[in-house]
C-alpha cells in the first residue's frame, strides 16, 4: 500500500479509537470495529478499492455498504475510516471505472462515471452510495445513485416479456439477483427522493410484479429460487436460490413498506428472512447453498452478509426481535470458529477459518456482526 499521508492520519487516529474501546459498546461493536481494522489493511487509496479475489468491483460496494451501515451505528471508529475513504472511493474507484472502460456505450445518453455493463454491479454501487448519502446527507452521493437508478432502467423489458430487468447490457441472462437489487435501490430512492417517489415507488411494483409474474419468488417457499430459460421464457427454478438474492428483497420490501405505508410488504420480507432461516442454514449458522471450500467461487464469500443486511434493515423498521438471537448466534460463530490472528474472517461461518483471507469474507462477515450490534442497541 502506498503510503499516502492521510491514510497514515487515519490509522493513527484508528489505533487510539480502538486501543480506548467504546465506553459501554457492545462486544458485537468491539468485533466489528477490529474487523474493520482489518478489512482495511485490503484497502488500496489509489484504486478506492479493497482488494478481494479477482476483479473487486462490485464486493467493493458492498464493503462500502458495511462500512456506511457501521457509521450509522455511531461508531467512531467507522467514522475516521469513513471520513478518508468515502472521498477517496468516490474519486479514485469512478477514475479508475471510465479508465478501465466497464462501460459497453449501448445506452450512452445515461451512462455515468459509475456504470458499466452488468446491472447488478450497477445496483451495489447505487446501493452503496445511497447508504453513504445517508450517513453524510452529502447530496453528491445521492446523485450517484440516482445516476445508476436511471441507467438500470434502460435493461427492463426483455425478449421474454415486456417487463423484467436483464442481468447484462449483452442481454446474456435474466437473473433474480439484478431484479431483486433494481427493487431494492427504487424502493429506497422512494424514500430520499421526494419530488420522485411515485416515480421511484412504480418501479418498486412494478419489479416486484415481475419478480412474483415471472416465476422468481416462489409464493409457497417465500424464497427467490428460479432463473429463467432464455430459450423457453420459462422459469428454471435451479440454481439460483443465494442468499443474496434473498436479503436483497427484503431490503427492498422493508423499504417499500416505508415508502407505500402498506404493512403487507414488510410481512412477506419477515417470511423470506424466516424462510432463509428454515433452509439456508446448518445448526443455526447461515450457509450458501451449493458452495463450500472446494467450491468457493470469486462472488459467493460476499453473499451472505447481504442477507444480514436484510434482517438488519427488518428489525430496524419493524422493532421485532424475532432474528436477534440468530444475528447474534452467527456473530458468535465467525468470531470464535471462522477467525484468524486478531480478527481476519472467513467465508465459512460454521468454522474453522480458510483462507486466502481476502476484503469479501471480511467485510460479509463483517455483515454479521453488525447485525448482531445492530440488534443489541
Ligand atoms: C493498488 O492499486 C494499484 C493500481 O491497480 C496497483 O498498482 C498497486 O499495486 C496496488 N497497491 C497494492 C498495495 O496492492
Ligand atoms: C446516533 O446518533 C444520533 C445523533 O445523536 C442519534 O439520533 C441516533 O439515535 C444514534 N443512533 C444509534 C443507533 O445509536
Ligand atoms: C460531498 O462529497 C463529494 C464527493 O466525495 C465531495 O467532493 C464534496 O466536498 C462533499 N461535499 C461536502 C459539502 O462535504
Ligand atoms: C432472447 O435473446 C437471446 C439472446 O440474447 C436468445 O438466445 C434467445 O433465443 C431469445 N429468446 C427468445 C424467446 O426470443
Ligand atoms: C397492500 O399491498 C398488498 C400487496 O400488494 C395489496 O394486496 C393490498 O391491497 C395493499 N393494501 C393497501 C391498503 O393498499
Ligand atoms: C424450506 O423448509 C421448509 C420447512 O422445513 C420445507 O417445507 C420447504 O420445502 C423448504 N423449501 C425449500 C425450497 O427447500
Amino acid at each position: 500500500m502506498r503510503s499516502h499521508p492521510l491514510l497514515l492520519v487515519a490509522l493513527a487516529v484508528a489505533k487510539t479509537a480502538l486501543s480506548t474501546p467504546t465506553v459501554g459498546a457492545s462486544i458485537y461493536q468491539t468485533h466489528a470495529e477490529s474487523a474493520l481494522e482489518s478489512l482495511q489493511t485490503f484497502y488500496n487509496d489509489s484504486t478506492g478499492l479493497w482488494h478481494s479475489y479477482g476483479v473487486s468491483w462490485w464486493q467493493s460496494a458492498n464493503a462500502l455498504t458495511t462500512l456506511a451501515n457501521m457509521v450509522s451505528l455511531n461508531s467512531s471508529y467507522a467514522q475516521t475510516v469513513a471520513d478518508h475513504v468515502f472521498p477517496t472511493t468516490f474519486t479514485q474507484a469512478q477514475a479508475l471505472n471510465i479508465k478501465d472502460n466497464h462501460h459497453t456505450k449501448r445506452q450512452e445518453s445515461t451512462e455515468t462515471p459509475w456504470t458499466n455493463g452488468y446491472y447488478d454491479d450497477e445496483g451495489w454501487w447505487a446501493m452503496a452510495w445511497i447508504r453513504v448519502y445517508d450517513v453524510t446527507k452529502n447530496t453528491t452521493y445521492l446523485d450517484a445513485a440516482e445516476g445508476l437508478f436511471n441507467d438500470m432502467t434502460g435493461g427492463w423489458g426483455t425478449n421474454c416479456s415486456s417487463q423484467g430487468l436483464w442481468w447484462d447490457k449483452a442481454h446474456t441472462s435474466i437473473a433474480p439477483i439484478s431484479n431483486a437489487l433494481f427493487m431494492e435501490v427504487a424502493a429506497y430512492l422512494a424514500n430520499r427522493v421526494p419530488a420522485k417517489r411515485d416515480y421511484y415507488v412504480g418501479w418498486a411494483l412494478k419489479e416486484w410484479a415481475f419478480m412474483q409474474s415471472s416465476g422468481f419468488y416462489v409464493p409457497e417457499d417465500h424464497l427467490v429460487l428460479g432463473s429463467i430459460d432464455l430459450q423457453t421464457c420459462k422459469p428454471n427454478p435451479i440454481g439460483h436460490g443465494f442468499t443474496y438474492t434473498q436479503g436483497s428483497l427484503v431490503q427492498a420490501l422493508t423499504s417499500l413498506t416505508h415508502a407505500t405505508g402498506n404493512k403487507t410488504y414488510l410481512t412477506t420480507a419477515s417470511l423470506v428472512a424466516s424462510a432463509v432461516i428454515a433452509n439456508m442454514t446448518k445448526d443455526g449458522i447461515l450457509t450458501e447453498p451449493g458452495i463450500d471450500q472446494a467450491h468457493p467461487g470469486n462472488d459467493a464469500p460476499q453473499f451472505k452478509g447481504v442477507f444480514m443486511r436484510g434482517l438488519m434493515a427488518l428489525e430496524q423498521a419493524s422493532s421485532t426481535t424475532a432474528f436477534t438471537q440468530f444475528a447474534q448466534n452467527n456473530a458468535a460463530s465467525i468470531w470464535n470458529s471462522d477467525r484468524s490472528g486478531a480478527a481476519m474472517l472467513g467465508p465459512d461461518w460454521s468454522g474453522p477459518f480458510y483462507g486466502p483471507a481476502d476484503a469479501s469474507p471480511q467485510s460479509s462477515a463483517m455483515d454479521a456482526l453488525v447485525a448482531a450490534w445492530s440488534a443489541s442497541i
